[in-house]
């Protein structure tokens, strides 16, 4: 008999979590007006809000820890993790954050003023904020095919060369800061680019004298990706294939609290010293002195050791199967979910859930509230709400995809949690006919509204 699948990894220290009532949900998720965030953590079962930052560190990272060396300037802590990231990604230079975000406040303050124009795969909301709060655009360009839910394709975080290109002619590459890709792209489904779609966007990119930046904030599940499904890459390690990736980027900006499985920390990587040296400037404005950014020495230990077990194939086979299992237990249910799945998350098609509810009374918001009363599971819209409204005519975006993502912890929890998930959305899915009306929005903020948005029933 074929060995099955099991984890490459045991349980030494746990936490225990509390079912509650749908009763007291319905009054909770009320007090939080109906936005999801507001929510207290002990209201909630199973906590798919997010995979950021919501990783079990291992014992060998906690023990790192213990080693942290605090020196304000120069300390071992830095030059561990510098040389973890130099030998992972072959960025020379590098400046560490306090998260994702961080990273990108700083190399956008050095990169990206306004009325630039910065192409990529669907950027991530606090890339998408950071530029457009410096007036600047962000175009998306990935390949159409993302947008079809039930599509197989084995790279729909892949950026449409034709697109690319149209972007690079229409624009003068001064008005061009960089092109961004986001490995894997979350937005659109937690999606892997293949390599040769970087290799001919990074190509292309420097034909027209364009830097190409990585958002990697998930790039070893992405190199997962390449090794299963690229042709050439089977036979190739995880770290060989990270190495290759990176290669074809002028720098990298990452929130390791993904795929280096920290509770907190993030950092730029370069290959050119002047703009590391431009960017060191803000750094040291924003985050913090060079060699410790936003970051203590304990933290960059445990980052510097979660970067190798994130890039461990056995940990990435563990955790992908693991995402793909709540995805098959969903989609033998018949429940429309975004496919083939995401490496991080499993993302539910709100718009063919429920299809009575009008997009003015926000979909995937309407859903992931039901499956928090349903079951006290706390997924997070990807839809309108998240799209914000744009930023000149100040009118809803109405996104093509209105999306529920189940993004799963890493290493957290078991595949009995994963079947109680199922179970909470199938139950939501089989009285789908009689939900036919959302929200509608009570307050918000200008920028990044989604995270404080007050809603009542529409
Ligand atoms: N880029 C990507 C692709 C991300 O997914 C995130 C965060 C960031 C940048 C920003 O990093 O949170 O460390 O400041 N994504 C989280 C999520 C919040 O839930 O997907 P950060």
């Amino acid at each position: 008999m074929e060995l099955p699948f099991a984890e490459s990894y045991r349980i030494k220290m746990v936490e225990p979590l509390r079912r509650s009532h749908r009763s007291e949900r319905e009054q909770w998720i009320k007090e939080a007006r109906y936005n999801l965030f507001n929510l207290r953590s002990e209201q909630v079962f199973v906590d798919l809000l997010t995979d950021s930052g919501t990783g079990a560190m291992s014992d060998r990272q906690w023990s790192e820890m213990m080693l942290g060396d605090e020196s304000y300037a120069g300390s071992s802590s830095y030059y561990k993790l510098k040389e973890t990231i130099r030998e992972l990604t072959g960025f020379e230079f590098f400046l560490p954050t306090h998260q994702g975000r961080a990273a990108e406040n700083v190399l956008f303050s050095t990169m990206v003023k306004s009325d630039d124009i910065v192409p990529g795969n669907s950027h991530f909301d606090t890339t998408k904020g950071h530029i457009e709060f410096r007036k600047a655009t962000a175009v998306d360009c990935t390949i159409n095919e993302a947008f079809d839910t039930t599509l197989d394709h084995p790279f729909k975080g892949n950026i449409d060369l034709e697109k690319l290109e149209k972007v690079f002619k229409s624009y003068p590459a001064t008005q061009i800061p960089m092109v961004i890709i986001t490995i894997t792209c979350n937005t659109s489904g937690g999606q892997p680019v293949s390599m040769d779609n970087i290799r001919q966007v990074s190509a292309m990119a420097k034909r027209y004298g364009v830097k190409v930046v990585f958002d990697s904030a998930r790039f070893a599940e992405n190199a997962y990706y390449i090794k299963k499904r690229e042709k050439g890459y089977a036979d190739k390690s995880i770290r060989e294939i990270v190495r290759e990736m990176f290669s074809y980027g002028d720098a990298m900006t990452m929130s390791s609290k993904k795929d280096a499985i920290v509770n907190m920390g993030g950092f730029i990587g370069f290959r050119d010293e002047d703009l590391f040296r431009e960017a060191s400037t803000y750094n040291i404005m924003f985050e913090g002195f060079v060699t410790y950014g936003g970051m203590s020495g304990r933290d960059m230990n445990a980052l510097a050791q979660g970067l190798l077990e994130g890039t461990e194939f056995d940990y990435l086979e563990t955790r992908i199967n693991q995402v793909a299992y709540l995805g098959g237990l969903l989609r033998n249910a018949g429940i429309p979910v975004q496919y083939p799945f995401g490496g991080h998350a499993i993302f539910v098609d709100a718009k063919r859930f429920l299809p009575a509810v009008p997009k003015e009374q926000f979909v995937a918001q309407t859903l992931a509230v039901e499956i928090y009363l349903e079951g006290g599971v706390r997924g997070v819209e990807i839809g309108a709400i998240l799209a914000d409204r744009d930023p000149m005519t100040r009118e809803n975006r109405y996104p093509e995809l209105e999306m529920v993502r189940l993004a799963i912890p890493r290493r957290t929890y078991t595949n009995n949690h994963m079947e109680y998930v199922a179970a909470s959305i199938i139950n939501v899915w089989e009285r789908r006919h009689e939900i036919k009306t959302g929200y509608q929005i009570v307050r918000e903020a200008p920028i990044l509204r989604h995270f404080t948005v007050e809603l009542d029933r529409a």
